[in-house]
């Protein structure tokens, strides 16, 4: 990753990102971006300011030195503060505001950027760390101002659907992985979370993958043949949350009868039936594949996968608002959804939190479950084929879907 090694290149990034950020939010009205749509999100103005706040705490302040430009906001942007769903009440600043802090803190940043020395040796500053932790930030809460985005009613400007029209129906196709050892994580990749290191050695079984994720067309299988009514091919807590919730389709999907369709970014749309499906929480993958006579793979299965397969190719795009139609002839792992994996979020071996435990470490443990590749929101600089995700198995406003594997 030469973009580390030089100043001209981390600045170039922070302003491509802040350039996507604005526009992601250009189109709403001051109303909408103040607007708590969901209890699970927070309004989108304050992602807007904490992507500030955050930056402004690691460069402005902690780089550089300053004092905070402002007092309060170590209470409202600070995510460990308040939940998601408290956000709306909070005094949060008003867009106009919010857009007058990030340019403050922008300054601030290509200042400190300007006189740090990135080849001092501690690991903060090493190779830009600090730079690229702050950069990955805003692109991650790029992808929750979308999730937001997609959970509203009102229509979003996106382009057109590819439709049921166009892909040709994808054979499903198996990737055969050999067993033995193979080496996961990195020590290498300078901007790589904690999460990820260190690099470690492992045997894994043989196993077999599927070359794309499960798509709509072979989800509606599953929804058509009483799936969600099978509590058979449901986990304890998978169907426990189905009842609760009555959950009967993917987030997004109408049924009416037999024919569904799929609403995106508030617009009804023909459910595009070659794309992998979306908005299913990873009770519903696990009972998709106990009802195919499959498993989901576990994150290193994932990993093993993708690095056999060689980094990939194209990818679903922000600029599509959707992930790519799923192709059989060449595996597709990662850029179009996020996969959910049978792993918990747990540590790798000699972990370090670092460069503060409420990144990953605070959630380590069995509530988690991990998911891999990254979506077509997700950003490249962020899709690592090391990366790690984590949500709650029952969260279906991530851009998720899922592929089957099975023992070899
Ligand atoms: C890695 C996507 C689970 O959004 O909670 C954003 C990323 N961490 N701000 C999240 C993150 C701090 C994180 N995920
Ligand atoms: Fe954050």
């Amino acid at each position: 990753m030469d973009i580390t090694v030089s100043k001209t290149r981390i600045a170039a990034e922070f302003d491509r990102a802040r350039v996507a950020t604005d526009a992601l939010l250009e189109p709403l009205s001051d109303a909408e971006l103040r607007r708590q749509v969901s209890p699970l999100q927070s309004p989108l103005v304050w992602d807007y300011a904490h992507i500030a706040y955050f930056e402004e705490l690691w460069l402005a302040r902690g780089v550089g030195g300053a004092d905070p430009i402002t007092s309060g906001h170590d209470d409202i942007y600070d995510a460990f503060q308040h939940a998601r769903d408290e956000r709306g009440e909070l005094p949060l600043l008003d867009p106009a505001a919010a857009r007058a802090y990030a340019v403050d803190v922008r300054a601030h940043t290509l200042e400190v950027l300007d006189r740090v020395d990135l080849d001092r040796g501690d690991p903060l500053h090493r190779d830009g760390f600090v730079f690229g932790m702050v950069l990955q930030h805003e692109l991650q809460h790029q992808e929750t101002l979308l999730q937001t985005l997609q959970l509203r009613d009102e229509p979003y400007p996106i382009p057109g659907g590819s439709g049921t029209n166009g892909a040709v129906h994808p054979d499903l196709v198996e990737l055969l992985v050999g067993g033995g050892a193979i080496t996961l994580g990195t020590s290498a990749e300078p901007w790589a979370y904690d999460n990820e290191r260190q690099a470690h050695e492992l045997e894994l079984p043989g196993f077999r993958i599927d070359s794309a994720p499960v798509t709509n067309a072979r989800y509606l299988e599953f929804v058509l043949a009483g799936g969600y009514e099978n509590a058979s091919v449901w986990s304890e807590a998978g169907w426990a949350w189905r009842v609760a919730e009555n959950v009967t389709l993917p987030l997004g999907w109408r049924r009416d009868g037999d024919e569904i369709t799929r609403v995106r970014f508030g617009h009804v749309e023909p459910l595009p039936a070659h794309e992998p499906v979306q908005h299913v929480s990873f009770f519903e993958a696990e009972a998709f594949a106990r009802w195919a006579d499959k498993r989901l793979p576990t994150e290193q299965e994932w990993e093993k996968a993708a690095l056999s397969v060689g980094p990939s190719r194209e990818r679903g795009s922000r600029a599509a608002f959707g992930p790519r139609p799923a192709v059989a002839a060449a595996a597709q792992l990662g850029g179009d959804v996020w996969e959910w994996t049978s792993s918990h979020f747990l540590p790798y071996p000699g972990f370090a939190a670092f460069p503060y435990a409420e990144y990953s470490e605070v959630f380590f443990g069995d509530a988690f479950r991990v998911l891999r590749g990254g979506s077509w929101a997700t950003d490249p600089l962020v899709a690592r084929p090391t990366f790690r995700n984590w949500d709650y198995p029952q969260r279906r406003q991530i851009f998720a879907g899922f592929r089957c594997a099975s023992d070899a």
